[in-house]
């Protein structure tokens, strides 16, 4: 007997849920394991974050319901934080809502603007909460391919016609996990110009805005012109402020969109935790002097993963952008068996491609969450890991 509702059952096991097990049983064997899979760096939070949490926790205040509202502090740091970094200005009440995490905001976000048999365009590879979101909605998802020849971007005019017609929400994710691709402002132009002639809901998950390298800096889609009229962009603390399991993020744009999310929201939860909020506005507050540590540290171990791929036979450029690095597969090499031959053998968890949809076939993704040395072992063990299946073959 099964318990599961029908749109409960047609997805499949969540991956980074089935690794996470497989790692607590390797480290009850007392195996070593070297952990690149979620994008969970091993960074200490913010010193200030830190500091103001344990003082917040003092204060009763902050100890009650948030609702949806929050804390105005929250919202007003924000609201400086879009106008200083992107130049966009919003209403701190009106166009901004604290999100538990981005991943809650996205997926809510389905429900709160797609009727049943809508389509709702997912790419692929992609972060699992949008098919997550928009099969909870009863919605129709329409997996969109991304490809190394079209820069892994979605081309919304390809679609065909009678989906386009049914379409009210694409999810976009420029600084892209898993593919590391960044978006050209032409491309997010003609993107932004074709959601508003259609009336389509423009989700961009921006939660890599700040992690960018080479001088290569990402903008917000509000950035262009008009894009407020259909967008909601999504921010997080989990990346650029290394906080991941603080749970805390927001929302901003379009001020209808944003009231029904918060409708949704409202319905199923309770907002983020007030002393949670004081925390991060403090740390937002001073993003300038943070970020920039945190990204010099993700270049580094970049650089020496990337040096320390090739040597062992796996060539990538260097990507501009994320925690990231989307590792071309020698052909005919499945993304799933070496992963998880990585991970049996050798206690590396990393993700395979396929594990992002099969769409992401031909690719491992690994994530820069520990430093130099052990990034080195790591790829040391990749090696050894593929050797095996060579033998096995
Ligand atoms: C593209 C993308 N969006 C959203 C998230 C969710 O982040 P959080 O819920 O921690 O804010 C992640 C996390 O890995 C991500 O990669």
């Amino acid at each position: 007997m099964s318990f599961s509702s029908q749109r409960a059952a047609s997805l499949p096991a969540y991956a980074m849920a089935r690794v996470a097990a497989i790692k607590r049983r390797l480290l009850t064997e007392g195996r070593d394991v070297i952990d690149l899979s979620a994008g969970d760096a091993d960074f200490a939070p913010p010193e200030i974050a830190v500091r103001t949490l344990a003082d917040a926790l003092r204060d009763p205040a902050m100890s009650r319901y948030p609702h949806q509202v929050g804390l105005p502090a929250f919202r007003d740091a924000v609201a400086r934080y879009m106008e200083r970094r992107f130049g966009v200005r919003v209403d701190p009440m009106n166009e901004i809502l604290p999100l538990i995490g981005s991943k809650e905001g996205l997926a809510h976000l389905a429900l709160a603007v797609l009727n049943p048999g809508d389509v709702c365009v997912i790419p692929q590879p992609g972060y699992p909460a949008y098919l997550g979101g928009a099969t909870f909605a009863g919605a129709d998802p329409l997996v969109y391919p991304l490809t190394a020849s079209t820069g892994f971007l979605v081309e919304l005019d390809e679609l065909p016609a009678d989906r386009l017609e049914r379409t009210r929400l694409v999810y976009l994710n420029y600084p892209n996990n898993p593919t590391t691709a960044v978006a050209p402002r032409d491309y997010l132009e003609r993107t932004v110009a074709c959601c508003r002639e259609r009336g389509i809901v423009l989700a961009y998950d921006n939660p890599y805005c700040e992690i960018t390298f080479d001088g290569y800096r990402a903008p917000s889609v509000l950035e262009i012109p008009q894009a407020r009229d259909v967008a909601i962009e999504f921010h997080s603390f989990s990346k650029s402020f290394c906080m991941t399991g603080w749970r805390v993020a927001w929302a901003v744009g379009n001020a209808d969109i944003i009231a029904a999310l918060s409708q949704v929201k409202s319905w199923l939860d309770t907002g983020v935790f007030l002393a949670v909020q004081r925390a991060a506005a403090a740390a937002l507050d001073a993003a300038e002097t943070i970020v920039p540590g945190y990204v010099e540290g993700f270049r580094l171990r970049r650089d020496v993963a990337v040096a320390a791929l090739a040597e062992v036979g796996f060539a990538l450029e260097p990507p501009r952008a994320t925690m990231y690095l989307w590792v071309p597969l020698p052909e005919g090499v499945a993304s799933a068996e070496l992963a998880e031959r990585a991970l049996e053998d050798e206690a590396l968890a990393i993700m395979a491609g396929a594990a992002f949809g099969p769409a992401g076939e031909g690719y491992l993704r690994i994530a820069l969450t520990v430093g130099e040395d052990r990034l080195r072992e790591a790829m040391t063990r990749l090696q050894r890991a593929r050797e095996r299946m060579e033998v096995h073959r």
